[in-house]
């Protein structure tokens, strides 16, 4: 099968077209076709080998030669102990363990897949599995008037957390770079921030600040959030993380706030209650561009440096966009 690998991590250029044997499926796993994947932030660190956390597949090298986490396909074949799937059916997940989805097959255990839905094309399916969760769970406590800012909202998982808090009725404020801000205002954000000029921790204050690509001090985002406020932080480098799980807890506490990084849920029931608001119109899949799986390189190049409103897809099979 034809496959895009890497075998040390650095920019897109590390990355090459190979004809690699198609894997088999273990006892518990699903073999899928892939014909669609979206590119997450994931990806882009994955290749990287950066945060550092992205290395715990492997230290010095990748140890998984094929990235691609979100995919949508159909089953080829399934491992025995399999029991809701049957080659044929059109799937969906997110394979964030084994990852695998820029090559025209992949395995995946049964419990990360879901059906996919008739109406949804293979490209939306794919763009839902991880950026789904991350903008439910993160905006679960937006609500009428709470003043919400999701920080890195003109990406995959921010574009929908832009949706879901506005559908709850908050005041929503969305970060990103300067050629996103009207992407942003047009997914419904009220007012909308440069993240290369200003500093969001000095425009709040927030009830609930989101933030998907966090760097600052736990100083800074104790600044942000009114009494009672909650910042959730998804994203960022390890000593950032760190720095929230200890003294952003204590800094939180002692000042009626709550400062801390969100331990994502992922799975079929994490992301199937999006997919259901996107069938019913309440939310828009925005996909950006599609580039075939022979330019994952470009295609990741794209997603990294800024230009992306909302999701990539990679177009793995030549028609994600058949439903
Ligand atoms: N906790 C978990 O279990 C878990 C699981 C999966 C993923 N994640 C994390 O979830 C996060 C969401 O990823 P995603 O796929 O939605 O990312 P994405 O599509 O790449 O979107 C991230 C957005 O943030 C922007 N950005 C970059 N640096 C920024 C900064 N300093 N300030 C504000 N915005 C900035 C990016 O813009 P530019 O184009 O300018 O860079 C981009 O628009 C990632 O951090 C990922 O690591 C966590």
């Amino acid at each position: 099968m034809r496959a895009v690998v890497y075998d040390e991590y650095g920019p897109p250029e590390v990355l090459r077209v190979e004809e690699v044997p198609a894997p088999s499926p273990g006892r518990n796993q699903v073999l899928v076709e892939v014909i669609a994947t979206s590119i997450n932030l994931s990806d882009w660190e994955g290749l990287h080998g950066t945060p550092f956390y992205a290395r715990f597949g492997g230290l010095r090298r990748p140890s998984r030669r094929v990235l691609g986490s979100d995919i949508a396909g159909r089953v080829a074949a399934v491992g025995p102990e399999v029991t809701r799937f049957r080659p044929g059916d059109a799937v969906y997940g997110d394979n964030l363990a084994l990852m695998g989805g820029f090559a025209q097959y992949a395995v995946a255990a049964e419990s990360v897949l879901a059906h996919k839905p008739a109406a949804l094309t293979f490209a939306e399916a794919s763009t839902l599995p991880q950026a789904a969760p991350i903008a439910l769970q993160g905006t679960a406590s937006a609500g009428p008037g709470r003043r919400v800012l999701i920080n890195g909202a003109g990406g995959g998982s921010g574009s929908f957390a832009i949706q879901l808090a506005k559908l709850a009725g908050a005041h929503v404020t969305g970060v990103d770079n300067a050629g996103k801000l009207d992407y942003m205002r047009s997914l419904g954000a009220d007012d909308v921030l440069d993240y290369r000029s200003e500093d969001y921790t000095r425009t709040g204050p927030y009830d609930l600040v989101l933030d998907l690509v966090a760097h600052r001090s736990v100083f800074a985002y104790r600044r942000a959030l009114a009494p009672g406020g909650r910042f959730l932080c998804v994203g960022g480098p390890v000593r950032t993380l760190l720095e929230i799980l200890t003294v952003g807890t204590v800094a939180g506490l002692l000042s009626g706030r709550r400062i801390q990084v969100m331990a994502v849920r992922l799975g079929p029931k994490h992301f199937e209650p999006l997919a259901r608001q996107c069938l019913a119109g309440e939310i828009d899949i925005h996909i950006d561009r599609t580039f075939p799986l022979d330019e994952v390189p470009e295609a990741l190049a794209f997603h990294g440096e800024g230009h992306a409103l909302g999701k990539v897809v990679v177009d793995v099979a030549g028609r994600a966009h058949e439903a």
